[in-house]
């Protein structure tokens, strides 16, 4: 039996996550889950209820699960909290993160062809919609490279990577792409720097244990222009941690609202279903809208289906949620983040409603055929 931890968080993070297990239930039965999802405290109102934002036994309890389905933390109230690592993002996103070994940030962004008007770029561009999915190195790199400095005059930050961590980044990212369009773009700066060149060296031995997969290689600079002039060219790009951060950023603006864009972050554990997983919307807490109800679900809808792709195997579920998703922006229902003028927006649970009431008639029309 899958369990799976669900950490609503704050701001909008628990009437999103509130749909996502709506998705989760109704899928049940269909595809014979048989889930169990236990609630635990993270983020500011952890730190409110327990004074810190992940508590011993919510980091326990993610441990246990097979995955991890997140909403959001933080918020204006937390932002001054002292010390600095009792905030929610440096307190609880980030150690969840280092606890648990998840090195690999999937972020697909892709625009459905009926959003196509919600795109910043020219109809000619995006018609037709966008698949692109980045595979980023979430744990190496500048980020975490020692020694790291800064005396006033004079500042240092260190990029390190080892063979190991490019190699298990690369299969996921082959991976990724064999069951995809079985194209990989590896991203770097091989022109430049000694890290990138060991990163497409490495990239290519790994690549001679995907025959099927076509790879290639892009410098970062030139991908950044591709990205905005012919973003159909990709199927999966994979990247070390800064270039990935900046990239998964403008291809996931690519879609037109952060609130579309789902995220997992894995590792290298194995469960008896798939691979462990942390799985979040791209965007955080959204405190301004917070409480209103009109907060875009489908980011964390469509992270619940990666969920149930990459750690619990359960390919027909996730393909089942993402059709269901399609045919709702298929039949014009929006949320306030992407309606355009003269659209009346939907909240976040009639939003929620639609996506389990396409689940189910798909699931009948099936049953009848
Ligand atoms: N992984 C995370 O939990 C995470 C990620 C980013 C930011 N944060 C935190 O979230 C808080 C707010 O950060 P921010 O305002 O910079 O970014 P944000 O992503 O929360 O919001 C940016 C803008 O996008 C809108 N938005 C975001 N998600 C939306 C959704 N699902 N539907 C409709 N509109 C949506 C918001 O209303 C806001 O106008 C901060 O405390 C920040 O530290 C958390």
């Amino acid at each position: 039996m899958p369990t799976i931890a669900v950490l609503a968080g704050d701001g909008i993070g628990p009437e999103i996550i509130a749909e996502a297990k709506k998705v989760l239930v109704a899928l049940e039965e269909r595809f014979d889950l048989d889930l169990t999802l236990t609630e635990a405290l993270v983020g500011g109102v952890a730190y409110d209820e327990t004074g810190h934002p992940l508590p011993p036994a919510t980091l326990e309890l993610c441990k246990q699960s097979d995955a991890i389905l997140l909403g959001a933390v933080g918020g204006p109230k937390y932002d001054a909290i002292e010390p600095a690592d009792l905030r929610p993002e440096r307190g609880a996103l980030l150690p969840l993160r280092k606890h648990l070994e998840l090195f690999a940030n999937l972020r697909p962004a892709t625009l459905s062809p009926a959003l196509a008007s919600s795109s910043p770029l020219r109809a000619d561009i995006v018609e037709g919609g966008l698949d692109v999915l980045v595979v980023r190195e979430l744990t190496g790199g500048l980020y975490f490279g020692q020694p790291k400095s800064n005396d006033g005059e004079r500042a240092v930050d260190t990029c390190v990577y080892t063979k190991p961590e490019i190699v298990r980044i690369a299969r996921i990212a082959f991976e990724a792409a064999r069951k995809r369009g079985k194209k990989l773009c590896s991203v770097d700066k091989a022109n430049v720097l000694e890290t990138s060149r060991l990163w497409r060296t490495v990239v290519h031995e790994v690549a001679k244990e995907y025959p099927d997969v076509d790879v290639s290689d892009m410098l970062v600079d030139n991908c950044a222009m591709q990205l905005v002039r012919n973003p159909r060219q990709f199927d999966v790009i994979v990247t070390e941690n800064l270039f990935g951060d900046v990239l998964s950023d403008e291809a996931s603006m690519l879609c037109g609202s952060l609130g579309m864009l789902p995220s997992a972050s894995l590792g290298t554990r194995q469960t008896a279903f798939g691979t462990f997983g942390l799985y979040e919307p791209c965007h955080g807490s959204a405190p301004d809208i917070a409480g209103q109800g009109i907060a875009n679900p489908l980011a964390t809808i469509l992270s619940a289906a990666m969920l149930l792709r990459y750690s619990l195997g359960a390919e027909d579920a996730a393909l089942a949620i993402e059709s269901a998703v399609a045919s709702v922006l298929d039949s014009g229902l929006r949320t306030a983040d992407i309606a355009v003028t003269g659209e009346t927006p939907v909240g976040t649970a009639e939003m929620g409603d639609a996506v389990v009431a396409a689940l189910e008639s798909d699931g009948e029309s099936l049953a009848r055929d």
